[in-house]
């Protein structure tokens, strides 16, 4: 039986249940997405990790028209990148980026982040309760972070994230594309100013770099939207998880050593959001009892990884002191995430200072009553009503 995706599911934390029950049947489902193409669906953690990195599968297709598409989105949606180039393109890529967000550097902006966190929890503690989490820390922190880091103009916050929105949606590729042109518009007028009055900023150093202006402005609009929407999403849903686990949130407000593995454990519990990474079959392989065919679409169930009990016991309990290992979260191998050691910098300053500030926030609505992001790429709640 083909298995129809989105899972069809309320619950704004937990793994769906037909998830679930396809993971305890096997590593290997046969589904249709959203926009009703073929795919395969991975579901265990080992076999997630392992074809992560395996060099059979990528984000292009030899005939991009006629791929399989897991929705809408002009990213992700379908095939990106050239064929015959992608992995030379992908090294080069990473080796532009990778010394602009080495964990060194980013430790760097440790203060800054810590700084920036305790600004929207003194707004916040100024607002008094019923407040919303998601616009008044979840939305803000990460696109301040991001403007500062790559050099964008805090004050365009509306327009970018209007267009990332857009971008990110997963059921109207008019919108996405749109956005898509508007946020690349956007940068191109971004790379000429900073060509003319370079900063201390990421943009500014590619523009020193031998780049041209189309590929800085594609590069840098890349990370303004990889670095803010999936920050957002991750804020928000890892505060849920220790609202909704009073027990949870009281062992870290006791122990505030343990915010590391806390982080972690925000990052790999909520078991909606994010969801499957698409790649294509370069070539005929197998995954468990299954052949994928050449150019067939693998959705690797980031989710899934996470919630694997043969990986992690009672993967359903949050436990701020799990021990490893890693998650899947960040993704693994060669598009492994950039952004991975200042994500983890901006949670561990959320969760740090909002648990020692507030330590007897509470959820204002029943957990049910909230709801995910169903039609964005990214996931993330819509709002978040905290008492305290
Ligand atoms: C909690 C927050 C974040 C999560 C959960 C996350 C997740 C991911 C995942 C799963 C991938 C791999 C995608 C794939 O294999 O196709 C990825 C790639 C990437 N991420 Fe993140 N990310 C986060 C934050 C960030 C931030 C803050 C930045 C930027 C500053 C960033 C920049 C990137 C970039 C540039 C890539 C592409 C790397 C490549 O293709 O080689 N991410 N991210």
């Amino acid at each position: 039986m083909t298995v129809q995706l989105p899972f069809d599911h309320d619950h704004p934390l937990d793994v769906a249940p037909l998830l679930r029950q396809l993971q305890r049947d096997g590593v290997v489902h046969r589904v249709r997405t959203a926009v009703g193409d073929q795919a395969w669906l991975v579901t265990g953690y080992a076999e997630v990790r392992l074809l992560l990195a395996d060099e059979r599968l990528g984000r292009s297709h030899p005939d991009p028209a006629r791929a399989a598409r897991l929705g809408e989105s002009a990213l992700f949606g379908g095939p990106m990148g050239n064929y015959d180039t992608e992995q030379a393109d992908n090294a080069r890529l990473r080796s532009l980026l990778q010394p602009l967000f080495s964990p060194r550097r980013m430790r760097a902006l440790r203060p800054r982040v810590d700084e920036l966190t305790a600004g929207l929890l003194t707004d916040l503690a100024g607002h008094g309760p019923p407040a919303d989490l998601h616009q008044m820390l979840a939305l803000p922190l990460p696109i301040q972070v991001i403007c500062e880091l790559l050099g964008v103009p805090y004050a365009d916050r509306d327009q970018f994230r209007g267009w990332s929105e857009a971008v990110g949606d997963v059921r109207d590729r008019a919108r996405s594309e749109q956005g898509l042109g508007e946020l690349f518009g956007y940068g191109r007028q971004l790379v000429a100013r900073k060509r003319e009055q370079p900063g201390d900023d990421v943009i500014s150093r590619l523009c020193a770099d031998d780049l041209g202006d189309d590929e800085i402005a594609m590069l840098s609009m890349g990370l303004l939207f990889a670095g803010h929407e999936t920050t957002v999403a991750a804020i928000g849903m890892g505060a849920l998880c220790l609202l909704a686990n009073p027990g949870q949130q009281q062992a870290l407000v006791d122990d505030p050593g343990q915010i590391t593995s806390a982080v972690e454990e925000i990052l790999r519990a909520p078991g909606r959001g994010g969801g499957g990474i698409p790649r294509y079959a370069r070539t005929d392989l197998q995954i468990g009892e299954v052949t994928v065919r050449a150019g067939e679409l693998v959705l690797l169930e980031l989710r899934a990884a996470n919630h694997d009990p043969a990986v992690f016991p009672s993967p359903d309990r949050f436990d701020v002191t799990r021990p490893g290992p890693a998650h899947a979260s960040f993704g693994h191998g060669a598009h492994y995430c950039l952004g991975a050691p200042l994500a983890r910098i901006e949670l561990q300053a959320v969760f740090g200072q909002l648990l020692a500030r507030f330590p007897k926030m509470r959820l204002a609505v029943p957990v049910e009553q909230l709801r995910v992001r169903s039609g964005a790429l990214t996931g993330g709640l819509t709002e978040l009503p905290v008492q305290w």
